[in-house]
């Protein structure tokens, strides 16, 4: 290999050798600079003859171009190479899901709310809403309820500020104060034709909502969910109870063979009382007998606070337990969970 050749050879070695473009330069003002192995080259013919200086003028200047072809090879490398990196750095997965908007859903309770509506609006029942803060009067008084009785007392009940010692407002602790408003808000509608003995349109309510009671354990919570239902009529009997609640806890757990045990109880606001179990023939809680409900026939005494001759109105009435329901429906086993607000429990419900 002559000179010239090796000079090309170690330019391409040196630019090779370059990983950045700074570097480059440097190799560059090696070859090509000012004082540059061109440049020396091109001073070493000072000395030459006119046609050796034509000869070794053209072999140089191929030289340099050489060269230069060379460094811009090595130029454009680098600068790919350099694009290259960038977009490896900045890579889109463009096969990765999208972000989307996270989806919300019913709280498994409002879920069972939703289908005892649904349930209890076929069989031509309304429903009707009422206030949490109640007066003793429709909590407890309207229904019946004895001054001494230990529901009363503060160990049970929330009180709350406004109302008077003799009249106290408190938490109301069930849904049977929605009893007396539903059924004085009817009648009062229908008052003149009563009167007149013509009657009124049965009464056929439920009243769903939160109640609140000092308890707090795994089955315990000090908010909690209750469904009165209400049907009053002039012979609305006992045997329409079974039939109605029975017929309500087959549609809801969709179970044809599903027990119900009416047990003897008591309540100051219905006589007879009973407590509801129902009982599953198949499934991991066949067998046992589960508390839903307590009901009964309402109470004369009620149905006087109502603004009906118990003579001529008899109903029966029921609370049941709507998170009772949906821990039996889903098989939750702690209430708490229900009101805890995790996002990883509630979204199974969705
Ligand atoms: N209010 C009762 C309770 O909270 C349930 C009930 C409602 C019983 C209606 C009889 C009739 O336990």
């Amino acid at each position: 290999m002559n000179e010239l050749d090796a000079l090309v050879e170690s330019a391409r070695a040196g630019f090779a050798q370059a990983t950045t473009p700074a570097d480059l330069e440097n190799a560059k003002a090696r070859f090509l600079g000012k004082s540059g192995r061109i440049t020396e080259l091109m001073k070493g013919m000072a000395g030459l003859s006119v046609d050796e200086k034509k000869s070794r003028g053209a072999a140089i200047n191929l030289t340099k171009q050489a060269i230069e072809t060379a460094l811009g090879e090595r130029r454009q490398a680098l600068l790919d190479a350099e694009l290259q990196a960038q977009l490896q750095a900045e890579a889109l997965d463009v096969t990765l899901p999208g972000r989307q908007r996270g989806q919300g859903g019913l709280h498994p309770v409002s879920l069972t709310l939703e289908r005892i509506e649904e349930i209890f609006g076929s069989m031509g029942f309304d429903v009707a809403q009422g206030p949490e803060i109640e007066s003793d009067w429709f909590n407890f008084t309207a229904l019946n309820t004895p001054e001494d009785h230990p529901a009363r007392s503060m160990h049970d009940t929330f009180y709350v500020e406004g109302g008077t010692e003799a009249a106290p407002n408190l938490l109301r602790t069930h849904t049977s104060p929605m009893q007396i408003r539903y059924a004085v808000q009817h009648v009062k509608k229908y008052r003149a034709r009563i009167d007149a003995g013509q009657g009124m349109p049965e009464i056929r309510v439920i009243a769903p909502g939160r109640t609140y009671r000092v308890d707090s354990d795994a089955t315990h919570s000090p908010m909690f969910h209750q469904c009165e239902g209400l049907w009053i009529g002039e012979n609305v009997s006992f045997k329409d109870l079974k039939v109605v609640f029975t017929d309500f806890c087959r549609t809801f757990f969709e179970s044809d063979d599903l027990v119900l045990r009416f047990r003897p109880s008591f309540f100051p606001f219905t006589e007879p009382s009973a407590e509801i179990d129902i009982q599953f023939q198949t499934g991991p809680l066949a067998g046992r007998w589960l508390e839903v409900a307590g009901s009964g026939e309402v109470h004369p005494n009620v149905v006087r606070n109502m603004g009906l001759d118990p003579e001529h109105y008899i109903g029966f009435a029921f609370g049941m337990g709507p998170d009772r329901l949906t821990m039996l429906r889903y098989g939750v086993n702690d209430l708490r969970l229900f009101f805890d607000g995790d996002i990883r429990f509630l979204s199974q419900f969705r």
